[in-house]
């Protein structure tokens, strides 16, 4: 049998090679944490965040947990948007699958007073233009999740300087203890072909999964990682892994059928390569799980996002497929994935 295509990512110990590339920034163990640190920042300035109503609902989390107003605005089809611009606000962008928008640029060059931009980068985080590094006078502040990239659960970057972050207490370095540990054994779980897999190791698994999650529940931690993770984060290969991400994307880009819509860009390293499909996607996901191709719906909106006023955000969450492209796949793994995706489309 096949190995899995998609899931989250393991870590194999000859990973860990030198490359450096957080060795300026904050390290939060998540996105959502890096999000409520920046608004914690500037919370007593602002009366309102503005979201767009195209968004992971994690984005709501540290929203929610600090009790800041929120508004919408809406992201129409083409990931555009009209943005309603109120002194004393945030207002977050995110940049969907590199698709770089012109409005946000506008938005850079016309700064205005007491308008704090947010950018969560996580989808471009490599690209120059939004280079994290890049913190300027504008007041743009900048996130990403950076676990996405990686195979660890944790990690986190923003351009916010000089803050502090307490220690994590016990419970909190059992969790990220818990938490990486896990790591190890996803990763022994996921790089073997199914069939050399034991009993014990599929138990200990799905053990570690369910003890994952109690991490995952957890959502928002106030605190630095633990040294000992931080360490491994850092000097993690990072490169040499985009690479081969970038390769796969470019390789799965040849090998679709020139009928599919891709919607992701090149302009950094992708994340997924994502289509965006004429019909609802939940027949060709299931029909890819099927075929053990772990491809995913990036994002099933939140409720928050009313049905009715949002029809085009929500039209777009029942179109859009993201095809897993990292550096776990050989060539063969992905003529795979465009071979199964050509059947579930029947092209
Ligand atoms: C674009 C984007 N930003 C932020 C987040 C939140 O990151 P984290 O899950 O690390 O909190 C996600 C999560 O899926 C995301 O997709």
């Amino acid at each position: 049998m096949r190995k899995l295509i998609g899931g989250q990512m393991g870590f194999i110990n000859k990973d860990n090679k030198k490359f450096n590339l957080l060795k300026k920034q904050q390290i939060f163990c998540n996105g959502r944490s890096a999000l409520y640190a920046i608004l914690k920042k500037i919370k007593n300035k602002i009366n309102r965040v503005y979201v767009p109503t195209y968004l992971c609902k994690s984005i709501l989390q540290p929203i929610k947990e600090i009790g800041l107003n929120y508004k919408f605005y809406k992201i129409k089809n083409n990931f555009n948007y009209n943005l309603p611009i109120k002194k004393n606000s945030a207002v977050i962008f995110l940049n969907y699958f590199g698709n770089i928008n012109k409005r946000y640029k506008f938005l850079k060059n016309n700064y205005k007073k007491n308008i704090f931009y947010i950018k969560d980068c996580t989808h471009d985080i490599f690209n120059k233009y939004h280079n994290i590094n890049n913190f300027n006078k504008r007041e743009i502040y900048k996130f990403a999740s950076i676990r996405k990239y990686m195979p660890f659960s944790l990690g986190a970057i923003t351009n916010l300087k000089s803050l502090k972050l307490n220690a994590p207490n016990k419970e909190e370095i059992k969790i990220f203890n818990r938490s990486y540990k896990n790591l190890f054994i996803r990763g022994k779980y996921f790089s073997y072909p199914l069939k050399t897999i034991d009993n014990s190791l599929e138990k200990k698994m799905l053990t570690e999964q369910s003890n994952f999650k109690i991490f995952e529940n957890k959502n928002i931690l106030n605190s630095r990682l633990p040294k000992h993770i931080e360490r491994k984060l850092v000097k993690y290969n990072l490169k040499k892994n985009l690479k081969k991400r970038l390769d796969n994307y470019l390789f799965l880009k040849k090998e679709l059928n020139c009928k599919i819509n891709i919607i992701s860009k090149t302009s950094s390293f992708p994340l997924y390569l994502t289509i965006l499909l004429n019909q609802n996607n939940k027949k060709i996901l299931k029909f890819l799980h099927k075929h053990r191709v772990f491809a995913c719906n990036l994002w099933k909106l939140p409720k928050e996002v009313s049905k009715k006023k949002y029809k085009e955000s929500h039209n777009l969450s029942k179109r859009l497929i993201s095809l897993p492209v990292d550096h776990r796949y050989k060539k063969e793994d992905i003529k795979f994935m465009a071979s199964i995706l050509h059947k579930a489309l029947k092209i």
